[in-house]
């Protein structure tokens, strides 16, 4: 963001592609899908959509919110407003967890992003063809196996990533957004039609909406509400930075839920695409980060026009992973260049390198090091553990309790652009639901 002038959006829809860029990446497919397999399916969906509306909007709107106000990088901005308001200069403790969080993430999520290059020309080059299960899943087992090739496709999207910030093009990213978003629901909603087809589309929707309670615990509703936090970008001090190109005419509340929406609809899909595929040939939910790399080659392998298809989907989710993997850099960067003399492109270089760096532990725990472990985790879940269940749930908190509870409330309110019912609402969710379920959902899951 920091390359665009410090002017506010041509209109409502620059902003609102922008937001979505961030948000809708590998979250949606990729990490979505393997949760919601991991967690058993329809209780940990349902208490995703919970976390999403009843926590998710009202942070996404607060981190805007703050963003606007303080027209800074969230670091400053944070100090700033408490300043402006009696507060302790403490407060931007929440945009340095934010900027950590962010690097943190990246570093796992530059090796994904890698996955998906490398099926990416994998598709081209024909190899899912006619495969059946067990070839596909080798061929993934293969590449896990691999740290050489872990670490070429994660290098080589770490250096796309590093390559589009220091040139600052995002916006230029963000524009083909436009036309790319619709393609990639498109192809999904092709991918949703096979499943229908394979006649097992039923049993996916059973697993993903008919909830067997017994499934919950404490872990998988912090694990929901972790995925709300990751998918929706928050917590990250991202939508704040956003926040700061919103004009003040813009809604924040309708303009939340149309990103909250669309994200939602694509993570949803994802599902409804991937599960008849588990479903029909026998495979495991519970795959884990491989799912999507199973299951989707399968059906693409051997479908009409497969070949086509695929390498359009892992196009598609390669660019939306650099959109939002480019969000995730630049919290580092901007911080980089404005508390030391570094250059945009030495910033961006730096901070590219200390994250290809942690990417690499990431992808040796899928081989050499699998056995390092630390609390039972290998490096790669650590990483996302700890941002998603810890980081991530505490900024958001804090973003959204400064907010209701330091800002003017009259301002607060007068911005919102609410009826007075929705005031009330907004009141009762954002200082007392939103907070103290993140707070309940945090100590019990951690326990
Ligand atoms: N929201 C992105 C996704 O769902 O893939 C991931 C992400 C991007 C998380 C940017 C956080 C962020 F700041
Ligand atoms: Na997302």
């Amino acid at each position: 963001m920091a390359k665009l002038a410090h002017a506010q959006w041509s209109s409502r829809m620059g902003f609102v592609l922008a937001a979505a860029g961030s948000a809708v990446g590998l979250g949606n497919i990729w990490r979505f899908s393997y949760m919601v397999g991991d967690s058993g399916g329809a209780a940990f969906v349902l208490v995703y959509l919970a976390c999403v509306a009843l926590v998710g909007l009202p942070i996404l709107v607060s981190e805007w919110m703050i963003g606007r106000r303080g027209q800074k990088n969230p670091i400053n901005t944070m100090a700033d407003l408490a300043a402006d308001h009696g507060k302790s200069k403490a407060w931007a403790l929440v945009g340095v967890s934010g900027v950590l969080a962010a690097f943190l993430i990246l570093s796992f999520y530059s090796v994904i992003g890698g996955w998906s290059l490398n099926y990416t020309l994998s598709s081209v080059i024909g190899t899912f063809n006619g495969q059946d299960a067990d070839a596909i899943s080798g061929l993934f087992g293969g590449m896990l196996a691999s740290p050489v090739t872990l670490l070429l496709w994660h290098t080589a999207f770490m250096a796309l990533v590093i390559g589009i910030v220091a040139r600052g093009v995002t916006k230029g990213l963000e524009s083909a957004a436009r036309l790319l978003m619709p393609a990639l629901v498109v192809l999904m909603l092709i991918l949703v039609g096979y499943g229908v087809a394979s006649g097992y589309f039923g049993e996916a929707l059973a697993f993903m909406f008919r909830p067997d309670w017994s499934a919950l615990n404490g872990g998988v509703v912090l694990a929901a509400m972790g995925q709300a936090f990751f998918t929706l970008s928050l917590g990250m001090g991202i939508m704040m930075a956003y926040g700061s190109y919103l004009g003040e005419d813009v809604n924040l509340i309708s303009t939340a839920r149309t990103v909250i929406i669309l994200d939602t609809v694509i993570a949803l899909l994802a599902g409804l695409a991937i599960f008849p595929i588990v479903f029909a040939n026998g495979l495991s939910a519970g795959e884990g980060p491989g799912l999507i790399f199973v299951t989707l080659p399968l059906a693409f392998g051997n479908m009409a026009g497969g070949t086509i298809l695929g390498l359009m989907f892992f196009l598609l989710l390669t660019f939306a992973a650099l959109t939002s993997a480019i969000s995730l850099l630049e919290p580092t960067v901007e911080m980089l260049e404005e508390r030391t003399a570094m250059s945009r492109v030495t910033a961006t270089l730096a901070s590219g390198i200390g994250v290809w760096l942690l990417g690499v532990a990431a992808l040796l725990s899928f081989n050499v090091w699998s056995d390092v472990l630390f609390f039972g985790l290998n490096i790669f879940d650590l990483l996302d553990t700890f941002t998603s269940k810890i980081l991530l749930p505490l900024t958001g908190l804090g973003a959204i309790v400064f907010v209701t509870w330091c800002l003017k409330r009259d301002s607060v309110e007068a911005e919102l652009g609410l009826s007075s019912t929705g005031v009330s609402v907004w009141n009762v969710i954002a200082r007392f639901v939103a907070p103290a379920g993140v707070i309940v959902v945090f100590v019990t899951g951690l326990l």
